[in-house]
């Protein structure tokens, strides 16, 4: 007989079964590499395990979804919120409506405990607006061919020092811990964390080869002209994820080099505080906390 699917939090013992997985799946069959329990250690490490859901078939991981919460502070007030990721269900289980079940039962969870809110990030839309989720995005994606160029000295900057000047900003935010600044989004292969000569303002910077990922950009503005020196001193291509009209963005958009579409990855779900939903497109999560 075949054994039924049932859904509980992930042991610590089940992590290393279920990173492998999640590996072949997002990093090794893509060509890609560094695990993602490298990329994502505050979602993967084994504190979070209580957040993981998996589904499984006797002993066997059948598929499973990762829940981040976090605190959103925004100027008016702070709303829990949860982040879901890494959305998996192994190959020959596809089509039996286990990855649904797993997204309803994050879902009641969630609401049960006074999560106001939900959110994710994905190339699938469809598959979750079936299950209540709405797509609205106020990032926006920048590509541009740097050439050689004069460098302007910006300096590594510590987690701390970013961590400072971001917050220095007031603008909506999540906290992060030094853990955080070890995120390492799809698909760079390190992190570049720089600091205008001033220290003054910084960028967070992946680099995949010959491409530059610009996740952040940071502080003064009377450093992005240093800060964007640096990143472009190399022939590369360059994408920028920002804010749509953030202070970053609207200087960048400034340059006629970098070419600009909408996003279209940010699907909410309201939870417990229906009333945050009128917030949606204008909160944004940039991709260092991101799952
Ligand atoms: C996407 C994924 C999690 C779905 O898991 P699943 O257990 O098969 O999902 P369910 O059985 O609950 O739902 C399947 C339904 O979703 C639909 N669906 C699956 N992938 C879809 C997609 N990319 N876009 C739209 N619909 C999709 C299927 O057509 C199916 O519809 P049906 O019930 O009308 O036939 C699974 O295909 C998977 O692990 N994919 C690889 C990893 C991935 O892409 N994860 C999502 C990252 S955002």
């Amino acid at each position: 007989m075949v054994a039924p699917i049932l859904i509980r939090p992930c042991a610590p013992n089940q992590l290393p079964a279920l990173v492998e997985l999640l590996d072949q799946e997002f990093i090794f069959s893509k060509g890609r590499n560094l695990s993602v329990a490298r990329r994502f250690p505050t979602a993967l490490g084994s504190e979070n395990c209580p957040n993981i859901l998996l589904a499984c078939r006797g002993e066997q991981i059948a598929g499973a979804i990762v829940i981040r919460r976090f605190d959103w502070v925004t100027a008016a007030r702070t709303w829990r919120g949860a982040m879901l990721g890494l959305v998996y269900t192994r190959p020959e289980e596809r089509g039996q409506g286990v990855a649904s079940d797993l997204l309803r039962t994050a879902e009641s969870t969630l609401r049960a405990d006074g999560t106001a809110f939900a959110v994710l990030w994905t190339a699938q839309p469809e598959f979750y607006r079936r299950l209540g989720w709405t797509g609205s995005d106020c990032g926006v994606f920048g590509t541009c061919t740097s050439a050689d160029g004069v460098a302007a000295a910006c300096v590594p900057a510590e987690a701390a020092t970013i961590e400072a000047l971001r917050l220095r900003s007031g603008s909506a935010h999540l906290l992060r811990s030094p853990t955080s600044y070890r995120t390492l989004p799809l698909p760079a292969e390190h992190l570049e964390l720089l600091a205008s000569p001033d220290r003054e303002s910084y960028a967070i910077v992946g680099v995949q080869a010959n491409r530059a990922y610009v996740y952040e950009i940071g502080g003064a503005p009377a450093g992005y002209a240093a800060l964007w020196r640096d990143i472009s001193a190399a022939p590369r291509t360059v994408f920028v994820n920002e804010r749509h009209g953030s202070t970053a963005q609207q200087w960048l958009a400034s340059r006629p080099d970098i070419s600009w579409r909408d996003q279209r990855l940010a699907m909410w779900l309201p939870l417990a505080d229906p009333d945050c939903a009128r917030h949606f497109s204008d909160w944004y999560v940039p991709f260092l906390d991101r799952i």
